[in-house]
């Protein structure tokens, strides 16, 4: 297996915890146990009482009966819990395929979804979003992609960095294309409930057949990445037991601890998908005036979902503006070259609190400049 580094977690690691403003999160703004306990009586004399002994592989059941009310069709035991979606990606690249196979990816997007799958020695095709769509999906250009060899389309919608949600039409078309040429759907959903526009939000990938499975995390809409809490749901069996198979050469279970608070959480996730809608919201206000102010120096394509917008610097060269920004400044913004992206764009995160005094700062900083 060959694994290159990945680009986006070096340069975080680089300036992620000695950086006062960062500009560019994709998660949302996270809290303090305590906060999270508040919100349920007795929860904290619950946590106290937590076992710490080894859990249920497939994750503790009464958490698997809570995920499942984000989906319509399915139940607890087709829901395989994981440490992050990062775990999830990674045993369901290596349970799905093998050398010489073929894989379609939305791109540009998150590095992982794309290399792990190339590490299991599958051929990989981006299937490309572009700016000048305003971040759509071509389904032509899918149609073009496919293979004789071809064993799954990869897509993530509300999509990382873009911000980019799929129209109903055009999901519903993928869904059917994949039935029809027996492909599998992997559906990268770690952004869901956090439409700007409810009418807008997906029916959830897994719920149209056993041909798709959903990846969904605790991370971003929620905001508690800390707990490394992710998931799949599925109704494929195949695919279900040997990512099941796998999880035990690599965690075998899930934290204890974390699995409690997860299960708190998922049972309040709409008071915190709120609370974070509200930050992106109002955060998405200072970002059309601060655009509308600089026109000339950046294209603003406004995200309809998510935490994260994916703009183009107009003048001079983007890796080098993000350099200078963060070492004169010390605002993070992240180059769009963390995802092979050669046109010049950034990722801008809207999940944080602090967003308008870090746009404070980039402002003063392009007035210096
Ligand atoms: C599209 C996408 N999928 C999966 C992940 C992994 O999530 P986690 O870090 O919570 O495991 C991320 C994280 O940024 C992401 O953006």
């Amino acid at each position: 297996m060959n694994l290159p580094p990945f680009k986006l977690e070096r340069y975080f690691a680089k300036y992620e915890f000695s950086t006062e403003y960062l500009l560019c999160s994709s998660d949302c703004e996270s809290m303090p146990i305590a906060d999270l306990l508040a919100l349920e009586e007795a929860a904290s004399e619950k946590f106290q009482q937590v076992w710490l002994g080894y859990t249920e592989s497939q994750g503790n059941p009464t958490l698997r009966t809570e995920i499942c009310k984000l989906y319509e069709t399915i139940q607890p035991e087709e829901i395989l819990v994981h440490t992050g979606a990062e775990e999830a990606i990674f045993l369901f690249m290596f349970a799905a395929f093998k050398e010489y196979d073929h894989v379609i990816i939305h791109s540009p997007g998150y590095q992982s979804l794309a290399e792990v799958a190339h590490a299991t020695g599958c051929d990989v095709s981006p299937w490309l979003a572009r700016e000048e769509n305003g971040w759509a999906l071509d389904l032509d250009e899918l149609r073009h992609l496919v293979r004789t060899n071809t064993k799954a389309i990869i897509i993530n919608t509300p999509h990382n960095p873009t911000g980019y949600l799929m129209s109903h039409v055009d999901y519903e078309s993928v869904h059917q294309f994949a039935q029809e040429n027996n492909l599998l759907l992997f559906s990268d959903e770690v952004y869901r409930e956090s439409e700007y526009d409810f009418a807008t939000r997906l029916p959830a990938g897994c719920d149209f057949g056993d041909h798709a499975i959903s990846l969904g995390v605790i991370s971003k809409t929620y905001g508690l990445a800390g707990l490394r809490i992710g998931w799949i749901a599925t109704r494929n069996k195949k695919i279900y037991e040997k990512m099941a198979s796998f999880k035990d050469y690599t965690t075998i279970c899930n934290s204890a601890p974390s699995e409690f608070l997860a299960e708190v959480a998922m049972r309040n996730r709409l008071k915190l998908a709120d609370r974070n809608l509200g930050i992106i919201k109002d955060n998405l206000a200072v970002m059309d005036d601060f655009f509308f102010r600089h026109v000339d120096l950046f294209t603003w394509i406004r995200p309809r979902a998510g935490s994260m917008a994916f703009p183009r610097l107009l003048k001079g060269d983007v890796e080098e503006f993000c350099d200078r920004l963060v070492k004169e400044a010390g605002v993070l913004l992240l180059p769009g070259s963390m995802y092979d992206d050669s046109r010049n764009h950034f990722r801008l995160g809207l999940g944080r609190k602090n967003l308008p005094k870090a746009v404070e700062k980039l402002e003063l900083y392009l007035r210096k400049e």
